[in-house]
Formats: C-alpha cells, sequence, structure tokens
C-alpha cells in the first residue's frame, strides 16, 4: 500500500501556486500596462520600487483591495517578480555636520500655502528668484529616493533646508545648497501631504516638523534631528488618509481626513461606503486630540444591496484633501471638501466648512455642488455595481480655499473647484458666494485640482481639463 501513496498525493502537488508572471498578467495588468488611462504605475516604475514594498501596498496600502484577492505566498511572488530593487543604505550622501542645529530663518516656502491663509504667493520684497531668472536655472544637485519611482509631497524649504516625502516610506531633511541628507524617517505609510515647520512653545521650546501619511497617522518631529516627538492615529476607519498638509495656528494643529473608499468601491463585492471625511484639532506639543468633526454629521447606516447583493452604506464620503485655512480673526478654520461617495449626498460635500476653532462646530457651510455621489464604479462598465444613483459629477474641492484681504479693506474666501469654477466667497457673511467665473471645462480628474495661489489682487488658477473617465471607463471596459 505504502507505495501508492506519493501517486495519491499528486493531484496536490500540481496545484502549484501561479508564478509571478501569471499573477501579474491576470491580477494586475490589466490596469498596470495601461498607465496612460488608468495612472497605475507602469512594471517599470514598480521594478524600482523594493518586493517588500510592493507586499505592503498589497497587504495595507493603496492596492490593500487587489491584495485581499490573493494569497500571503501570491502577493510574495507577485512582488518578486515586479520589485527589482533592493533596500539601500539610506544613511547615502549624509551632510558632513548631520547634527548642525537648525534655524528657521530666512526666506522660506513653508507647508502647503506657505501662510495660514494658504495664499501661495511670495511678496517681490522677499523673493530672491525672479521671473526673469527662471530661463536660466541650471541643475546643481538631483537627490534619488531609494527604492521607489515617486515622490508625492510638495518639497518645503525652511531655514536653508528642505523637508520632503518620498513614496519610498520616507521623510527627509536635505540642505538646499547641496542637497545632503540631515536625516530621514521611515514611517509605515507613504507620506504625501506638504510638511509644516514651526516654532513650538512648550517644555523645551522646538521646531517641529508635522506631516501626516496615506494610514491617518499625524506626526511631530524635532525638525532639527528628525527625533519623533509624538505621532496620533486620527481615524480608525481602514481607508481613512491624511493627504492635505496640517495647518498650523496658536499652539495647535489642523489636520483634514480623507474617507479613502472611492477606489475600493470598483470591488462589487466592496460594501460601500462608510468612511466620512473630517477636521481634527490635536495640541501642537502633545499631539492629544482637542476635538474631532466630521464633515458628515450623520453615521453611515446600511441602505440598498448592490446589483452583485452587496451592502451598501450611507451618507459617507466629503473628504478634506488640502490644507485647512486659517483665519485668526474670526477664530475659524476653513476646509473645502469632496463628493459622497454613495447615496445619499449631503449638504456638505463640494462645500467650503467653516469650523470654530475652539469646539468644532460647523459655523456656516457653503455648497458648491449639490446632490454629488460618486465613486469610481461610476461608468464602469459591468463592474459598476456600486455606482451610487446620483452618479456624479464628481466636482470635489481639492485646492485648498485662499483667505486674501482686499485694498479696499474687505475679505475674501477663494474657492477653486474641479468643475473648472472659480468663486469668490465672502467670509464675513457665512460664505455667501460673491462672484463665479469658469474657467475650464471641469470633470473628473478635471477643472482646478490644485495650487491656486493669490497676492492679494488677482487669483491664480491652473486649469487640468483631461478625459479621464472618458479614457478609463469609455470602453466600458471592466477593471475589476
Ligand atoms: C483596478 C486597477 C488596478 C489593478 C487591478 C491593480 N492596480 Fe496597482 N495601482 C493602480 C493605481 C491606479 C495605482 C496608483 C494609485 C495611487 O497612486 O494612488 C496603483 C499603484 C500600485 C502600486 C504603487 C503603490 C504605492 O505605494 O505607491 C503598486 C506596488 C501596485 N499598484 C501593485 C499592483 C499589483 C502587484 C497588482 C496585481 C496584484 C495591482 N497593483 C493591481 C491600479 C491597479
Amino acid at each position: 500500500m505504502l507505495r501508492f501513496l506519493p501517486l495519491l498525493l499528486l493531484p496536490a502537488a500540481f496545484a502549484a501556486e501561479p508564478d509571478g508572471a501569471t499573477l501579474y498578467a491576470t491580477r494586475c495588468a490589466a490596469c498596470h500596462d495601461h498607465s496612460a488611462e488608468t495612472r497605475a504605475p507602469a512594471p517599470s516604475a514598480l521594478k524600482l520600487m523594493t518586493p517588500e514594498n510592493i507586499v505592503l501596498a498589497l497587504e495595507s496600502g493603496t492596492m490593500k483591495e487587489q491584495g485581499a484577492k490573493l494569497s500571503a505566498a501570491e502577493k510574495r511572488t507577485v512582488a518578486g517578480f515586479l520589485g527589482k530593487a533592493t533596500a539601500v543604505e539610506t544613511n547615502a550622501g549624509m551632510c558632513a555636520d548631520p547634527k548642525a542645529r537648525f534655524h528657521p530663518e530666512g526666506p522660506a516656502w513653508n507647508g502647503w500655502g506657505v501662510d495660514v491663509s494658504n495664499t501661495r504667493f511670495e511678496p517681490a520684497s522677499v523673493a530672491r528668484l525672479k521671473a526673469g531668472d527662471v530661463p536660466n536655472l541650471k541643475l546643481k544637485w538631483a537627490f534619488a529616493f531609494p527604492n521607489t519611482f515617486a515622490s508625492n509631497a510638495q518639497p518645503v524649504i525652511v531655514g536653508g533646508r528642505i523637508f520632503i516625502a518620498g513614496a519610498n516610506r520616507r521623510v527627509y531633511s536635505l540642505d538646499a545648497k547641496t542637497g545632503c541628507q540631515y536625516w530621514s524617517m521611515e514611517t509605515p505609510a507613504p507620506v504625501r501631504t506638504a510638511i509644516t515647520v514651526v516654532t513650538v512653545k512648550g517644555e523645551i521650546t522646538r521646531q517641529v516638523a508635522f506631516f501626516g501619511d496615506r494610514r491617518a497617522t499625524a506626526y511631530a518631529v524635532d525638525a532639527s534631528s528628525g527625533e519623533l516627538l509624538w505621532k496620533t492615529h486620527i481615524d480608525d476607519h481602514p481607508r481613512a488618509a491624511i493627504v492635505g498638509a496640517p495647518a498650523y495656528f496658536e499652539g495647535r494643529v489642523y489636520v483634514g481626513l480623507v474617507a479613502g473608499e472611492e477606489g475600493p468601491a470598483m470591488n462589487p463585492q466592496y460594501e460601500c461606503c462608510t468612511a466620512r471625511g473630517g477636521l481634527i484639532a490635536l495640541d501642537a506639543a502633545t499631539g492629544k486630540q482637542i476635538w474631532k468633526t466630521y464633515t458628515v454629521d450623520e453615521k453611515p447606516h446600511a441602505t440598498t444591496k448592490n446589483s452583485a447583493g452587496a451592502q451598501m452604506w450611507g451618507p459617507s464620503g466629503a473628504s478634506i484633501w488640502s490644507a485647512p485655512t486659517v483665519d485668526g480673526e474670526k477664530h475659524l478654520v476653513y476646509a473645502g471638501t469632496g463628493d459622497n461617495f454613495s447615496s445619499p449626498p449631503t449638504k456638505t460635500s463640494d462645500a467650503i466648512l467653516a469650523f470654530d476653532m475652539n469646539t468644532g462646530k460647523i459655523v456656516w457651510d457653503t455648497q458648491l455642488t449639490e446632490g454629488d455621489s460618486f465613486n469610481m464604479a461610476c461608468g464602469q462598465g459591468p463592474s459598476r455595481a456600486s455606482c451610487p444613483e446620483e452618479n456624479g459629477p464628481d466636482f470635489d474641492i481639492g485646492a485648498s480655499p485662499i483667505l486674501v484681504k482686499l485694498a479696499n479693506g474687505k475679505r475674501v474666501l477663494l474657492v477653486s473647484q474641479k468643475s473648472g469654477v472659480a468663486h469668490g466667497l465672502d467670509p464675513d457673511h457665512d460664505g455667501k458666494v460673491v462672484w463665479e467665473t469658469r474657467v475650464g471645462k471641469g470633470g473628473a480628474l478635471g477643472g482646478i485640482q490644485w495650487g491656486s495661489a493669490s497676492d492679494g489682487k488677482n487669483m491664480y488658477v491652473a486649469v487640468s481639463d483631461i478625459d479621464f473617465l472618458q479614457a478609463q471607463f469609455g470602453t466600458g471596459k471592466s477593471w475589476w
């Protein structure tokens, strides 16, 4: 009898795990072989990652839903097939004196918006770079982020040092003149916020760098040494993230919360959606939460079932994607929100919300597009099971509102929207809309997304009118 045993076991041996190339072709290529349409990095870019970071992306990062369909061994196999980088020493290119003290003086481009009003403007008296100099700029140095293909964070310059995060899950402090490294710090999830550097008075007065990661943890580190001072997880939803730079004002840090479920909703089995955007006030010295206000007041409840039989939930969404704007005069913090992800829509999506600094209470809200529930299942052919009946138009407010005082003494809040419309709101009359100007066609990835600026006289806006949904979903092809 014994000699037959190996034969009986044979079928199991033949049901071997698929190899990396097969896994890639069947589970990843539909998106990653079509980067231009899907924004998924091409295999040539993924090659620059370590297998470890690819596994992390599949386990708990941006590819969590795709990874959920793979066993642990399959994740390792496909990661080993794609990722060719080996973790390198991170102390390459260290500055001669990495412990040199950091002084925040001098010209700066700090946080997302340069100032708490998010003007993104430097007056001629401060700016050293003149428009006429731009054509003559030459490359002085280059710094490669190890083990990745991207940095998604705006670099900031304070006290002659650059603070920036790479998609390799590291935050760096570099010398602006030479590119040498003062310190770097590893985070469990990638950081894509700009970094806000401020002097915080406490038992010890320090220069502190604030930022947040894509798994909703906010950090405070010593800007001189990179030493972690505190970290605070601001929301327990598994898709919660921080994308906008933290804003600092009078001992508090204001952090926007992103409810990252728009992508997962592409999976017809995903119970869309239970995450809500929000604004959180933290004590800058300790990281302790002072208040937290969801942009959607009502807790999501079970609604309908989608055509694939999965339970749907709502209301949800209304993420705060950008750095909040501080109004010291009125003691308010303003933030723009994105769309809802599921039905029913709320009156706080695609809106500017004014939060009381002391209590977190929403003092006024001005909605710029009504009834906008949307997620990435919309328009997705057979896999659009979880697209809410409102079906968009996906007109988030992605850019920070800009607070300016005009020459006539009046104040205006400048708002940029994916609808392609720029709006002027009156912060002294509960956010009443004063003017609206269309500058682009608008769309899911169109209209105005980031980077608007104002010198107090003009508003400057960049338009991104690409036909994303048409390109990605126009064929009705399922990426799932
Ligand atoms: C439904 C489309 C889709 C499928 C299927 C898909 N991806 Fe992705 N992937 C994307 C998109 C879009 C991004 C960019 C996400 C972003 O930057 O927010 C991405 C990003 C990534 C990244 C970079 C993550 C990071 O931290 O920067 C990795 C690694 C990755 N995908 C691996 C995979 C692997 C491995 C598979 C197959 C098992 C896969 N993906 C399947 C769409 C897809």
